[in-house]
């Protein structure tokens, strides 16, 4: 089954072909960044606008690269939330025109729920349980990923179940953040440091590339001995404070020791949930996945445990339409298509058991 899977929650216009939720034949990403630079952060009426101007030709794309006819598409799936109300009716509009056109399903996709299944493009035989860490720009999610078929409890949202085949995964929320994101963190701190949007590359290159020491700040690392969730609104106001007492100290020490404590906490968070939870290996997903320092951290961490580390590449962290593709596929099948007047939902949240 070749599904062609439509990305636009946010900054990003992208198209895929996926067949049978596991093979990609083709992933195209348009970034809006160079758009949104002047201004700091993702402007919403502007990015719509330009969805509406990218997206026919990245699906063009998208098809030409997968080397498959509108005609040899089985089902067209698009992200139904959680995003930017605007930038995610253009997709889904255009997703139930191509599955009208077609005459094919239409499916609509959880972007998070997306963003879970990342890894399993790159890592099929991905053994549960496993502990998931999303952190994105919006999120900031500590996830136990378990098979539906074992324990107890219902399956993740089987919903009407009229696909027939029984969804694969459960989800149990362990924690989340209770402020900022660390995404938002990242860019927060970025802006404030003066190097631009989006911050959370900008602080990671600096930080490797500038010769910044992780050590020059001891930053507070909120919440880290209690419990899984997380707070950055804190960290962010200390780099601000330190920075304002001390005019002097050079960004890219503040830069390396700001990362060095978000990550020091996210690591330590995922680490015991995976040891407390028996899991049998550690994911990160989310544009924060593509930061160096915690996908290092994270694969040091899983070799000490003994457990394994499911690191995927940065273009499947960050946002693509190949992972609304593989996640479309399983919900097809289980939950059978998406109606045609299915609303974007800027708020979705995932679906927890
Ligand atoms: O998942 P994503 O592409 O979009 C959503 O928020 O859904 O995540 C974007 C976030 C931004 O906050 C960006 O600064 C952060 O991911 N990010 C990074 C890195 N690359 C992207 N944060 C730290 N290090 C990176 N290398
Ligand atoms: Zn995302």
């Amino acid at each position: 089954m070749k599904i062609l899977a439509i990305e636009t929650s946010c900054d990003e216009t992208a198209a895929a072909v996926v067949e049978d939720g596991r093979r990609v034949l083709s992933s195209v990403v348009s970034s809006q960044i160079d758009l949104h630079v002047r201004f700091g952060g993702v402007v919403p009426e502007v990015a719509s606008r330009a969805h509406v101007e990218l997206l026919t030709p990245v699906v063009a794309e998208a098809l030409l690269e997968a080397g498959v006819d509108g005609k040899e598409i089985d089902a067209v799936a698009a992200t139904a939330g959680p995003g930017l109300i605007g930038s995610l009716l253009v997709g889904l509009s255009a997703a139930k025109a191509y599955a009208l056109a077609w005459q094919v399903p239409f499916v609509g996709v959880n972007h998070m729920e997306a963003h879970l299944h990342a890894a399993f493009l790159e890592e099929p035989d991905l053994a549960l349980p496993v502990v998931v860490l999303l952190v994105s720009g919006g999120h900031t999610l500590l996830i136990a990923m378990e098979d539906a078929a074992s324990g107890s409890g219902s399956g993740s949202g089987s919903g009407s179940g009229s696909g027939g085949a029984p969804f694969p995964f459960r989800y149990r929320l362990l924690g989340q953040t209770i402020d900022d994101a660390a995404g938002e963190a990242f860019d927060k701190v970025a802006r404030f440091l003066g190097l631009g949007y989006p911050g959370g590359p900008a602080i990671d290159a600096l930080a490797a590339t500038g010769g910044g020491d992780p050590r020059a700040v001891a930053f507070p690392r909120a919440m880290r001995a209690e419990g899984y969730d997380f707070s950055f609104s804190g960290l962010k106001t200390s780099v601000i404070n330190y920075v304002r007492k001390h005019p002097d100290v050079e960004v890219a020490d503040v830069a390396a020791s700001f990362q060095e404590a978000v990550v020091d906490v996210l690591v330590t968070k995922a680490r015991r949930a995976a040891r407390e939870l028996g899991a049998r290996g550690i994911c990160i997903g989310g544009g924060v996945a593509a930061n160096s320092l915690l996908r290092l951290r994270i694969l040091e961490a899983c070799v000490e445990d003994g457990i394994t580390a499911f690191v995927p590449s940065r273009a499947m962290c960050t946002d693509n339409a190949a992972m609304i593709g593989v996640t479309a596929w399983y919900r097809l099948r289980a939950d059978g298509p998406s109606p045609l007047d299915l609303p974007a939902l800027p708020n979705l949240a995932l679906p927890f058991s």
